[in-house]
């Protein structure tokens, strides 16, 4: 149901030449749950609970989602609507309409850098998921072959090692690689095609599905692990644990995981109609990223505490304390290998959001097609994603800011996830809210909201004040612990 857009502002283009865009708002409502739910809700959400200790760091989490996220991921999609352009292009376009310098485009630009960079490394995790896709399936087929469908997986190995698999892949760099490549592959495939033929098509098959088994092998793990454990890990706080440098790292995952300040929403948006609303849309996506994040978490650590895994294993916890619950299930080989298979579509939709958010800047600023530009960035991100991967085994020892403290210590995976996560994200963050807060026409942008009375207040408020002090606040002390009294 392709709405026409009657006489209001007009949802085609004035340039004459055709835009692309969603075929319905359920479209892009499943395209952007796409782009948010991935890998930062499955993997890096529980990673980096489990690190900085829980209870405190989910809580802060869900407060930065609340009230900095939510906000944010309207001014973003706004922000596309109204420039219908990508997301350098469209900021500049409502500062210029705004009677504001198109300077302000620069914090489009950063996101697209973001969006770039995180692809690197989002890229080789997708290949680790890939590669239990392989392992989960040929487990799956010889049970079926041995008449025993209903195994558990890898019904012949005990949880040690099943564990150990992760440590084989990791020093194994033709396998790293080779499912590196071929996420890529894929990724870019999907974006040449294009918005509707490619990402939503891709998006409209795979985020139901994902859900349905979400929520299955959920339940599973509530009733076999140590759940009542996992609860009070999870939301019971310490706040004494709270630490600006944990604060950072809570507040760059509540952007990483929303797809903010990464260029992501802002070109998803720039593909919405004008009758769309956009205040229960993008409630909707928020909500969705953070139920699947807290699933995530109940899913996993139950298994974690039961197997004894250490909590602050680091990013290899999911990997391995998944295929111990698939082990321990009647039917896990099957379920196993569906579950993987989801987690990589889901994987697959976020990947897509960011190699589309850098396209379609190629294409609009540099005039490049859009197969062209999928090949050449996409080529251009798969070989940086190469250092990536030899991060945990040739390269483990490269320190590329070993001048830095806070990255002193960081393998170049770690070095580009934490300066987009601790730092990028949060600053294209803080611009965009003083940019919508401040800077753009507030009439134009109430008029894109639909937002009226109490709701327009309070969401001025939130992206005005709250947002810059609270994202300002805590990049300031993050980075640099120092200059807190205690500190
Ligand atoms: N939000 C995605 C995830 O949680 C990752 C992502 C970040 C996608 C930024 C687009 C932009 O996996």
């Amino acid at each position: 149901m392709a709405g026409p857009a009657a006489a209001s502002t007009g949802s085609q283009t004035g340039e004459g030449q055709k835009r692309e865009g969603w075929s319905s708002r359920t479209a892009f409502v499943l395209a952007a749950v796409g782009a948010a739910v991935g890998l930062g809700n499955i993997w890096r959400f529980p990673t980096l609970a489990g690190e900085n200790g829980g209870g405190a760091f989910v809580l802060f989490y869900i407060g930065c989602v609340a009230l900095i996220g939510l906000p944010l991921v309207l001014s973003e999609v706004l922000i596309g609507r109204h420039g219908r352009s990508d997301a350098y292009g469209s900021a500049a376009k409502l500062a210029e309409d705004s009677g504001r310098s198109r300077a302000w485009g620069v914090f489009g630009g950063i996101s697209i850098l973001s969006a770039f960079l995180i692809l690197t490394f989002y890229s080789v995790v997708a290949g680790w998921v890939i590669y239990y896709i392989g392992v989960m399936g040929s487990d799956f087929l010889g049970a079926l072959f041995s008449g025993n469908p209903l195994a558990g997986a890898l019904a012949s190995e005990n949880p040690q090692d099943i564990m150990a698999r992760m440590t084989a892949l990791f020093a194994d760099v033709p396998l790293l690689l080779g499912m590196h490549t071929v996420f890529m592959l894929i990724t870019i495939w999907i974006v040449a095609r294009g918005v509707t033929d490619g990402i939503e098509k891709a998006a409209t098959y795979m985020m139901p599905t994902f859900f349905v088994l979400l929520v299955l092998i959920t339940v599973y793990s509530a009733f076999t692990g140590e759940f009542s454990q996992a609860l009070t890990f999870l939301f019971t706080p310490d706040f004494s644990k709270l630490t600006p440098a944990i604060m950072n790292a809570a507040l760059g995952q509540a952007l990483f995981s929303m797809s903010l300040g990464s260029a992501a929403l802002i070109t998803y948006g720039s593909y919405v109609s004008k009758d769309t609303n956009l205040p229960p849309t993008t409630v909707m996506i928020g909500f969705a990223d953070t139920t699947v994040a807290i699933i995530a978490g109940l899913m996993i650590f139950p298994i974690v505490f039961a197997v004894n895994l250490d909590v602050a294993a680091g990013p290899t916890l999911v990997f391995q304390s998944l295929p111990i619950a698939f082990h321990t299930m009647p039917g896990g080989s099957l379920v196993g290998l569906l579950f993987f298979i989801l987690i990589f579509f889901a994987a697959l939709t976020s990947s897509i959001s960011l190699l589309e958010a850098v396209v379609a800047w190629a294409k609009t600023q540099l005039g490049w097609s859009r197969s062209f530009a999928s090949w050449l960035i996409g080529g251009l991100i798969f070989l940086i994603g190469i250092a990536c991967a030899l991060s945990f085994n040739m390269w483990a020892d490269v320190r590329l800011l070993s001048f830095w403290p806070l990255f002193a210590d960081s393998n170049i995976f770690d070095t580009i996830d934490g300066v987009t996560g601790k730092i990028m994200l949060p600053v294209a963050a803080f611009l965009t809210a003083i940019f919508i807060g401040w800077r753009a026409d507030k009439q134009v942008v109430a008029a894109e909201t639909n937002l009226t009375g109490g709701m327009l207040v309070l969401w001025r408020f939130l992206i005005a004040w709250f947002a810059p002090i609270g994202v300002g606040a805590i990049l300031l002390f993050g980075l640099f612990p120092q200059l807190l009294p205690g500190g």
